[in-house]
């Protein structure tokens, strides 16, 4: 096999095309496939089908680099490849806590029915511990090329918004393997990384399954253990961001993920704890990630709570009365509106008959898919104009920046809620501005 191994990418969505467009850039020849012809012809043509800074500019240069290719044919793909990495989604399952394998299980499938040699099937995608073991026999006992084909898990802790970074300078790499050929085939797959010194973890593969799950469970319990604090800071007249910034000077608790306001969303955080309470249960140890519920369960009352003071902004009543909605997104820097927490208080807004109208600066054409009930605004302008209530619910740079005495001139009523502790509450105070926050008395 060669020094270089040849890379396949299953799954071309937001970890898959990354991953594919970092691995050509550094210098391997990568084929990315796809069920989806049009995501597969966007890529082709340079056009990263969702919203990530830096990622454009790297597709030009891996495809300028004839490294890196695009296609539907998943034969082409065991032909092609020493490496295999599936990187298709694992939502959460429709009325279940569970996270839905079916992606997984058929691209491995189709996969190994065209396995005719030696090669390396790599999972990078967020599982339940124990699916590598099953996916083992799955391609052993269906590929033509039997045990000669290995299973590997390498999982991936790539951020939104963050993307190229977090895959070209990772804080660690993990590789679950069950071989030293198949270690050999992962170290060779990512030689430039290893040799610019990002430090790895060998393990086992229930080992590496399980990092990915408790590393977002940890990230999720940090936010939630400040949200409750916000909570308690409510009725006791207390600051959040005050307690908040003295905990981030104690080095053992350190201040990221320690940012109070509205909770975790996203593609990630909220599906992966409950898909792992379900699998420690099914394991029989449930109990020992029972917390998660909690956590769970503070990050969703941060939603009602939010809309509780966006009540008590406007009066006691939101019938008829008219929100600006600055975010959609689940987080800035990102188009991703995955149980994004800013639509589902716009959403819960408009159930209690609030006319929401909701602007995002890069978010706008998922949202009006999802909910499609909401009023989508053109500006910042456009959505504040004869608003009662104001609430900042993502926290993008353009809102951050805002002008108080501009945005005093085009509301109704100048009463603000601001759901990601994003502005300064003496400016906007002084502008004449009812502020208010969670967790802030
Ligand atoms: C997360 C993990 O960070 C990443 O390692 C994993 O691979 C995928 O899941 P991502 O979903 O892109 O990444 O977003 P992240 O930056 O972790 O933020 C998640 C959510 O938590 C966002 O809604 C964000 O607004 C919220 N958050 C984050 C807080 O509410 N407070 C914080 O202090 C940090």
């Amino acid at each position: 096999m060669s020094e270089k191994p040849r890379l396949t990418v299953l799954g071309t969505g937001y970890l898959g095309a990354t991953h594919a467009i970092c691995m050509a850039v550094l210098g391997y020849d990568v084929l990315g496939i796809d069920t989806d012809a049009q995501k597969i012809a966007a890529l082709a043509d340079g056009k990263v089908p969702f919203y990530e800074p830096g990622l454009p500019e790297m597709l030009r240069k891996a495809l300028d680099s004839g490294r890196l290719r695009f296609s539907t044919d998943i034969a082409e793909a065991a032909a092609f490849g020493d490496v295999h990495f599936v990187c298709v989604g694992t939502p959460q399952m429709k009325g279940s806590p569970a996270a839905d394998l079916t992606y997984v299980d058929q691209v491995v499938t189709d996969l190994a029915r065209n396995l005719t040699r030696q090669c390396l099937v790599v999972g990078k995608s967020t599982v339940p511990v124990g699916t590598a073991d099953r996916l083992t026999q799955l391609l052993q006992s269906v590929a033509p090329a039997g045990s000669a084909v290995e299973l590997a898990w390498n999982p991936e802790f790539l951020r939104e918004g963050f993307a190229v970074e977090d895959t070209m300078r990772p804080d660690r790499l993990v590789f679950g393997v069950g071989s030293g050929w198949a270690l050999g085939q992962l170290e060779a797959a990512f030689a430039p990384l290893l040799e610019s010194g990002v430090p790895l973890v060998v393990t086992d593969l229930p080992t590496a399954e399980l990092v990915k799950v408790s590393a977002n469970s940890f990230l999720a319990t940090k936010i939630s253990f400040i949200n409750a604090m916000a909570e308690v800071c409510e009725t006791t007249g207390a600051d959040v961001q005050q307690l908040a910034k003295a905990l981030s000077y104690d080095s053992r608790i350190g201040g990221r993920f320690l940012r109070p306001g509205l909770g975790f969303g996203g593609g990630c955080l909220p599906k992966d704890i409950r898909a792992f309470i379900h699998r420690t249960e099914e394991l029989g140890v449930g109990q020992a990630v029972s917390f998660l519920r909690e956590v769970d369960a503070i990050n969703q009352r941060r939603r009602q709570r939010t809309v509780d003071l966006i009540r008590s902004q406007a009066g006691g009543s939101l019938e008829g009365v008219t929100v600006c909605a600055l975010g959609a997104a689940f987080k800035p820097d990102s188009d991703d509106v995955r149980d994004a927490p800013a639509l589902d208080v716009a959403r819960l807004l408009g159930d209690e008959g609030a006319v929401v109208r909701v602007y995002d600066p890069q978010a706008m054409d998922n949202a009006r898919r999802a909910y499609p009930e909401l009023v989508y605004a053109t500006s910042v302008a456009d959505a504040a104009a004869g608003a009662r209530v104001v609430a900042l619910l993502t926290e993008w740079d353009q809102f951050r920046e805002i002008d108080p005495t501009w945005l005093g001139d085009i509301v109704e009523s100048k009463a603000i809620v601001d759901g990601r502790h994003a502005l300064d509450p003496v400016t906007w105070r002084a502008a004449g501005w009812d502020y208010r926050a969670l967790g802030r008395a």
